[in-house]
């Protein structure tokens, strides 16, 4: 039985018109697109889930911040609002604006890594992962086993493996380990929360051996709504108490707002406390962003964002966003679909591998699902898989990931029960005809973050 959906503490004041594609209209989009979710328009897309990233749906207190937006070069009052909200919420001393995560990643990670440096991390999402590797560092994933394992049921399933990890410092030398950067939560293992305890023992091992740590923090709130949900120590916290907490055992943190701050473009750099640390980023962020006071952001971005940090906050607003994923990841126990699970924060990763058995890694699963998804009902999902992965940047060869996943990633404040019942629908109707499903291989790639750009063809046989 499907759980009860959670029902929406807001009301519609504003509304975008979607447009309903043909069967045959999607075929001619996904063949000009090379089979690439992100080269499809997004016109094309009825249901848009490739990201929740930037695709949040503002609030009108939102929208008349971006009235108020100030847009002085330097020292304007929305900055200054935005630096007191990051200080109030994450009790750091230095906050520090940006466009956008990977902005984040840039201006800092040089500052901590360099060729011959390691970041180890519950897992690295895909930009971060790019920026260890532009400093010339290399990245190391660290996940808990169960993470692994999709059918297992485990609470933490984004924890970091604290063993695994204090043995790799070993291995590489604590003076070559860069930072560690704990993901909250763990986008790559399936939007999975990270335990308090976890991120404790974590920070306990930096400290032991004097290694930064560093929390990557885009959908903080949702790490902290599931704890409250799954950690004993946490259930009778507030979020904002719960949040205070995790934050206090790291040194800085990284984050795009673009997801639990819902906002549609903003990123921040968190310092604890370390002067000369913030000297440096601010030297960086002139560089790259633009002066302190607006990062790369307009002043009714920054307005937006200090409201934003604080809606992302809000209990019945996280109940209802949660229960979306819980009601989605109902249906699809019902339907016999496999999922990580239990299902996390900001989506429903499906278990590519399981559904579609018969393709290979190497004929990207994930990729193959999200293609079909599109097909079928013009919903637009991405893989979180080999395909994502791509070539280990020192042999060139393609990495098998852990997991193929097809990400549903739910924009926030967006999609409705209807919209949550078809993307079920759709599902359930690929898994009837499951194995007349074709892997895909790849006729061009850039470089990096190939993903984004890279030419697909469907495989004949
Ligand atoms: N870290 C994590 C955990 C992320 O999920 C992302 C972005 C970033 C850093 C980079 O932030 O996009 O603002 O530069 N994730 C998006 C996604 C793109 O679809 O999961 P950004």
């Amino acid at each position: 039985m499907a759980k009860k959906y959670v029902p929406e503490p807001f009301r519609i004041k504003m509304v975008e018109t979607i447009k309903m594609t043909t069967k045959e209209e999607r075929e001619e989009a996904l063949k000009k697109a090379h089979y690439n979710m992100f080269n499809l328009a997004g016109e094309d897309c009825y249901i848009d889930l490739l990201t929740d990233s930037g695709t949040n749906a503002m609030s009108q207190d939102q929208w008349a911040g971006v009235m108020r937006g100030d847009e002085a070069y330097a020292g304007g009052k929305s900055y200054y609002k935005l630096v007191e909200a990051g200080q109030d919420i994450f009790g750091y001393k230095f906050i520090q604006p940006v466009h956008q995560g990977r902005a984040a990643e840039k201006v800092l990670f040089p500052l901590l890594l360099g060729p011959g440096k390691f970041s180890i991390s519950n897992m690295h999402f895909d930009t971060t992962r790019a920026h260890v590797e532009l400093a010339g560092a290399r990245a190391i994933d660290c996940v808990c086993p169960e993470a692994k394992d999709p059918s297992m049921i485990a609470p933490f399933k984004g924890n970091m493996d604290v063993e695994k990890l204090e043995a790799l410092i070993n291995e590489h030398g604590k003076e070559n380990i860069g930072m560690v950067v704990m993901t909250v939560t763990n986008n790559s293992a399936g939007g999975q929360p990270v335990q308090m305890k976890n991120i404790r023992e974590t920070a306990a091992i930096c400290k032991k051996y004097g290694i930064h740590l560093n929390i990557d923090a885009a959908r903080y709130a949702e790490n902290a709504w599931l704890l409250k949900l799954r950690d004993d120590e946490c259930r009778d916290k507030s979020i904002k108490e719960i949040i205070k907490e995790m934050f206090s055992y790291a040194d800085t943190f990284t984050m795009s707002a673009k997801k639990d701050s819902i906002v549609n473009m903003g990123g921040l750099i968190g310092i604890k406390d370390n002067e000369d640390l913030y000297r440096d980023v601010k030297g960086r962020c002139i560089s790259f962003e633009g002066f302190i006071s607006y990062g790369g952001l307009s002043g009714r971005d920054l307005e937006a964002l200090a409201i934003g940090l604080y809606e992302g906050l809000d209990e019945d607003y996280l109940k209802y966003r949660i229960g979306q994923m819980e009601y989605l990841a109902s249906r699809l126990d019902d339907a016999g679909i496999a999922y990580q699970s239990p299902v996390g924060g900001h989506g429903v990763f499906v278990d590519a591998k399981k559904l579609l058995p018969h393709i290979p890694y190497y004929e990207f699963p994930a990729q193959a699902l999200a293609i079909e998804l599109y097909r079928e009902a013009g919903i637009r999902t991405c893989d979180i898989g080999s395909y994502m992965m791509g070539n280990d940047p020192d042999t060139g060869k393609q990495i098998e990931s852990e997991f193929e996943f097809t990400r549903f990633a739910i924009p926030r404040r967006v999609y409705t029960q209807a919209h949550i019942d078809i993307m079920a629908d759709a599902l359930i109707a690929i898994k009837e005809r499951a194995e007349t499903i074709k892997g895909y291989r790849i006729t061009w790639e850039p470089p990096i973050l190939r993903h984004f750009q890279a030419f697909l063809e469907p495989l004949e046989k």
